[in-house]
């Protein structure tokens, strides 16, 4: 995590870095700074805590200069406080950093040998001196730069200027993403698009390994051997306009509300409602001959491969492994060379699922990845890339990029089941048309907010929250409950309702809500008996079904909200709605920060 900003040329350089440290702050906002070059040496502004307070210090205390790094920090080594902020520096070089420095401990006692005094606990720190200590008379700043690069392990995106330097600014990345921004007589680095939005829509984006020293007139990029190589100049669409809240309170309400949108925007990309047939972009090798897949992700995106799974075995009748990414390598998974490796992500550059996607490619897999930001590090290594059009989704806790990672797996299920010969055209049909019914039936589930802000009023005074669901949407209980601890910080674990018997219904007492995910589907007779357990035990049920679920079982709940009835097939996508919603508004309700909950980072580029 960590966001970094640098930029060479002839502007007042600090209105600048702050303004795209907004755009970066998704990435970590555990505390912010920057620097600059005024008059040959490097001044620097840090604050503890949001860009708002870095914005305040830059003001109170203005910093000239026209060549700048800045960083909004995801603390992990060193606790969040000024000292431990970005940049750090020594006055000679300054450095920001996002990664994590893995051989910091044995260079710093190296540094400190050579009688070097470190300010921070910070990793990064260490490159600052390494870097200073190349840099002689005998060795300039680049070749500096150049050694250090060899010494350290880790991953890293960096961006360094040098005292006396006015015309220099050194990129490296290795394992976090950075791209480099062209101007007209100006350059700049970002770890993403989104940062230099404003500033330049020309990008390149650095391999692993390469590094880049950037002039006013351009740049030279090497790569890991040090070796002169061009990367392509992509225009990037991204505009610095779509990223306001749009009249909408936080940035997770506008997304929960841009989902009828953007689930239609998926779908569209895939879909001729003409012909009414569902055809993916292009991929490289032959689907029929698929004998496993195997779906690795983390956090929400890993609740999206749970509901895939269930519909590649049932409706492709392909043998599908999932594990957190954090988790996979480590079990040194066997692999059948051929098998598909699904890798989902919005971000793109999640470490251990990017770490996961390598080791399946060294094991012969072919590499999907499905993903919002098709510029990213995992888009980049894979075969073939399956894309959610979510736009770029703000607040930390996610929501429209995981319900059109929903869309993207469902239509990719069908091509898969059309592909292994499993589904008949009929079939086909019938999903095909539950898929193109989706959009409308979610903007109905919007008009349940003002209600679900109601049964939120009950439900925030609660300690712990269970979520229980069946088949499907047992997935949809584990993410309403990761939700709703992640931004209101009230306790919440999801469970599959035939579980609750073996342990959990210990904890039911009239004081613990129970949110009960119940399509009325092939599973619903189960999960009513599941219900009538909690019921039986004095738990208070909050029951998100359909009509026919509601008539049935809505007398045992406390609160009931009846969804759209749809084919139980897209629910899951549909059910996520009134998760996202409960906790938003519980959170609120509470008076914590939405968009930014605690502790947490949009974009988790460390392992
Ligand atoms: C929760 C959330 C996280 C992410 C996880 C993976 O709301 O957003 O759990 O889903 O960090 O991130 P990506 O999808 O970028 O790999």
């Amino acid at each position: 995590m960590c966001g970094i900003v640098g930029l060479i040329g002839n502007k007042d350089a600090a209105p600048l870095l702050v303004d795209a440290l907004r755009r970066l702050e998704y990435r970590g906002y555990d505390s912010a700074g920057l620097a600059t070059l005024v008059n040959g040496s490097i001044e620097r502004r840090r604050a503890e805590g949001k860009i708002v307070n870095l914005d305040a210090c830059t003001r109170a205390q203005p910093i000239g200069g026209t060549v700048g790094i800045a960083h909004t920090r995801w603390a992990t080594h060193g606790v969040p406080v000024e000292r431990n902020a970005h940049p750090h520096t020594d006055g000679r070089v300054a450095v920001v950093h996002n990664g994590i420095i893995e051989n910091f401990a044995e260079l710093r006692a190296e540094m400190e040998a050579q009688g070097r005094v470190f300010q921070s606990d910070t990793d990064s720190e260490v490159v600052v001196h390494l870097i200073s200590s190349y840099w002689t008379d005998e060795c300039g700043p680049v070749e500096a730069v150049k050694k250090a690069l060899a010494r350290l392990e880790g991953a890293f995106a960096l961006g360094i200027i040098f005292a006396g330097e006015h015309d220099l600014m050194i990129g490296a990345r290795l394992g976090s993403p950075l791209a480099i921004g062209y101007g007209d007589g100006e350059m700049f680095l970002g770890s993403d698009a989104m940062a230099l939005a404003p500033m330049t829509n020309r990008l390149s984006y650095l391999e692993e390994g390469d590094w880049a020293v950037l002039r006013r007139g351009g740049v030279e990029i090497f790569d890991r051997a040090g070796q002169p190589v061009q990367r392509p100049v992509q225009v990037s669409a991204l505009s610095a306009a779509v990223i306001g809240k749009g009249g909408f309170r936080h940035f997770m309400l506008k997304e929960i509300y841009e989902q009828p949108q953007v689930l239609g925007d998926t779908l569209h990309s895939m879909f001729n409602p003409v012909e009414r047939t569902l055809t993916l972009p292009e991929i490289p090798f032959d689907l029929s001959a698929v004998k496993r897949v195997t779906i690795v992700a983390c956090g929400t995106s890993f609740y999206a491969g749970s509901v895939a799974r269930y519909w590649f075995e049932s409706l492709a009748r392909v043998p599908v492994d999932i594990d957190v990414a954090s988790e996979f390598r480590y079990r040194e998974p066997v692999m059948e060379p051929g098998g598909l490796a699904l890798f989902i992500s919005q971000s793109g550059e999640t470490a251990d699922t990017l770490a996961a996607l390598r080791y399946c490619k060294a094991q012969g897999q072919h590499i999907v990845s499905l993903v919002n930001v098709t510029e990213s590090s995992m888009a980049r290594e894979s075969d073939a890339i399956l894309q959610t059009l979510a736009g770029p989704e703000i607040g930390v806790a996610s929501t429209k990029a995981f319900t059109t990672q929903l869309m993207v797996l469902a239509c990719f299920a069908v091509a898969l089941g059309r592909a292994r010969g499993v589904l008949s055209a009929a079939e086909e049909d019938r999903l095909s048309a539950a898929l193109v019914e989706v959009p409308a039936r979610a903007s109905e589930v919007l008009n349940h907010d003002e209600r679900i802000r109601e049964i939120a009023e009950e439900v925030m005074h609660a300690r712990d929250v269970l979520y229980l669901g069946r088949g499907s949407s047992y997935p949809i209980a584990l993410e309403g409950a990761l939700k709703l601890k992640e931004i209101s910080y009230i306790h919440a674990e999801g469970y599959a309702a035939g579980e609750m018997k073996h342990g959990p219904i210990a904890l039911i007492d009239e004081k613990v809500p129970v949110v009960v995910i119940a399509p009325h589907d092939s599973l619903f007779e189960k999960t009513a008996s599941n219900v009538q357990e909690v019921v039986a035990r004095g738990g208070k049920v909050v029951f998100f079904s359909d009509e026919h679920g509601v008539k049935k079982m809505g007398q045992n709940a406390v609160f009931t909200i009846s969804l759209p009835t749809v084919d139980p097939f897209v629910a899951p996508i549909l059910y996520a709605i009134p998760v996202q919603l409960l906790a938003y508004h519980i959170a609120v309700l509470k008076g914590t920060d939405v968009d930014q909950p605690r502790n947490l980072a949009k974009s988790v580029t460390v392992e």
